[in-house]
């Protein structure tokens, strides 16, 4: 299949889910950026959302295309690296000038994964697992009350600056992710004249800047001795 076979396929595959990650990381940060304000407001919203089955599915789906992403991304380099066989990269002087965010993707991601195990233990198992397993009849030991309550674990863990300070080492290698991420999705989607170019760099920058700091305003403003 030439969405697998050829590299403009594996590229536009990657282009596709990563558009999904974008728009999983402005609805997720936007929800978040909330409990700043309001921890009612967060816990009101995030109700809303479990309620409504297209809210759900849209997330969801959302969710999917992410971890479509990361599969795919590992498939990629596991394929790249049987083509080069045992003699790996020449690098070129020209290669060494591309930058090291693109030069550095997989490795950028790997860091995200890896947080993001973390992350889903400790909120998605406090949370949707613990109401999941309790409508399916499941034996859990998970607090039905603290499953609604996102505001309480975002408290829970961010009161600990070790875990404020992994989250800012987390999102700062999403942002190098995204920066390089967002403006190859674009090219690849169409985007890709000189006059273009420039400019889909600089909306890119921004875009990934402006998802950052929806997420990193958390764990600063704990840092920096506030509480919600
Ligand atoms: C300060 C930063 C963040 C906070 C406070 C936060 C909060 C949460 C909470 C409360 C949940 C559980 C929702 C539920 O189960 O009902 C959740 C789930 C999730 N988070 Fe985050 N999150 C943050 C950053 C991120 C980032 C940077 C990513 C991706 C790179 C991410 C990806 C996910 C995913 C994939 C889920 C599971 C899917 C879902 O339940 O919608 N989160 N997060």
């Amino acid at each position: 299949m030439w969405l697998i076979d050829s590299s403009i396929g594996r590229k536009l595959i990657m282009s596709i889910t990563g558009v999904f990650l974008v728009l999983f990381l402005i609805f997720h940060g936007t929800m978040n950026f909330v409990v700043l304000f309001s921890a009612d407001a967060y816990n009101a919203i995030a109700a809303f959302l479990g309620a409504n089955w297209y809210a759900l599915v849209g997330t969801k789906m959302l969710a999917i295309g992410f971890v479509v992403h990361i599969i795919y991304a590992i498939y990629l380099s596991y394929q790249n690296k049987k083509a080069r066989g045992a003699v790996g990269y020449n690098v070129t002087s020209s290669q060494k000038s591309v930058e090291w965010t693109s030069q550095n993707m997989l490795v950028l991601g790997v860091i995200v994964v890896g947080f993001m195990v973390l992350h889903l233990i400790q909120f998605w198992s406090k949370m949707q697992w613990v109401e999941l397993s309790h409508k399916m009849g499941l034996e859990t030991s998970g607090d039905l009350a603290l499953a609604t309550d996102g505001a309480y674990w975002v408290k829970h863990y961010f009161e600990n600056p070790i875990y404020s300070i992994l989250y800012i080492v987390w999102l700062v290698a999403l942002w190098l992710h995204l920066t390089h991420g967002i403006w190859s999705a674009m090219q690849t989607l169409g985007t890709s004249s000189n006059i273009w170019l420039p400019r889909i760099k600089v909306i890119s920058n921004v875009l990934s800047t402006v998802i950052i700091l929806l997420f990193i305003s958390i764990p600063v403003y704990f840092l920096l001795g506030f509480n919600i």
